[in-house]
């Protein structure tokens, strides 16, 4: 355990990990995403991980990529392969994975958001793409993965113009789940994490598995693709049980 991401066991099955820089409110510095990478390359092993929780603090779950470090290194650091490689491996997480955020959540910090599987955020949360006012745009996957879940022309609004958005007209755009008060993001995603991890491991990682590859397949491949993963999930022990128990309810 890093003192800059702290890790928790609040839940069985759930793993609470908080970025933890909130002097330079949480930026995304190589040290950070390095240790969210090897945090999750662990909690990818480990069984008893079933749903993973990210936050930040009250002022930020995080704003963004360092900037100090990419006015020094420029490119060097923003693209170097060492970063590029854990960022991917953090956005292919597969088992189901929430943000809780509060405060600024900026340029990486909202990239980091968006590969996330859900987002709940604190209603006085401020989303945005501020890149285009250091004469750069969104590196982290900004550019394709925000068109993908708000739709272009808002997108496009965001990343031009630099503008953040409240917390509710992320959600109004689908940018973000839920939006909850400031003092609940947590618990409200903890809550969520318990569920989630009450059910199948094997089914959840599936179904995240079909629906993210489904969304870059045309209909007929996407649906060919849910019946192949949908089969071997019919024979585990959570199929068989949950189902011989719902066929064995007794009417009261
Ligand atoms: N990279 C590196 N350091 C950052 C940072 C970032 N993305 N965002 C904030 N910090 C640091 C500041 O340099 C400052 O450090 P210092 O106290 O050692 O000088 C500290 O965090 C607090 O920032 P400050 O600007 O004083 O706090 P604030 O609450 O008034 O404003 C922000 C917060 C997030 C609005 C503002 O810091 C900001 O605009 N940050 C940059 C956001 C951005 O452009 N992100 C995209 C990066 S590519």
């Amino acid at each position: 355990m890093t003192d800059i991401l702290l890790q928790n066991r609040p839940h069985d099955g759930v793993l609470l990990l908080t970025l933890n820089r909130p002097a330079k409110r949480n930026a995304l510095n190589m040290e950070l995403v390095l240790a969210l990478d090897a945090a999750l390359i662990e909690a990818d092993e480990d069984d008893t991980v079933r749903c993973v929780v990210v936050t930040g603090d009250e002022r930020a779950f995080s704003a963004g990529a360092d900037i100090h470090d990419q006015h020094v290194h420029g490119a060097g650091v923003a693209l170097s392969e060492t970063r590029l490689a854990a960022w991917k491996r953090i956005g292919a997480f597969p088992k189901p994975i929430i943000a809780a955020v509060n405060g600024y959540v900026l340029g990486g910090g909202s990239e980091l958001m968006m590969m996330m599987d859900m987002a709940i955020a604190g209603r006085s949360a401020r989303i945005g793409q501020p890149e285009i006012k250091l004469g750069i745009f969104p590196g982290d996957g900004g550019t394709q993965r925000l068109p993908r879940l708000i739709g272009e022309k808002n997108a496009l609004r965001m990343i031009l113009s630099g503008d953040f958005v409240t917390a509710e007209d992320a959600w109004r755009m689908g940018l973000v789940s839920e939006v909850v008060d400031d003092d609940a993001t947590v618990s409200t995603a903890l809550d969520l994490a318990q569920r989630i991890a009450a059910h199948s491991p094997q089914a959840a990682r599936l179904a995240k598995s079909t629906i993210k590859a489904g969304l870059d397949l045309p209909l007929e491949q996407g649906l060919e693709l849910e019946h192949r993963n949908i089969r071997p999930l019919f024979g585990t022990s959570s199929q068989q049980e949950n189902m011989a128990k719902f066929v064995a309810r007794k009417d009261d």
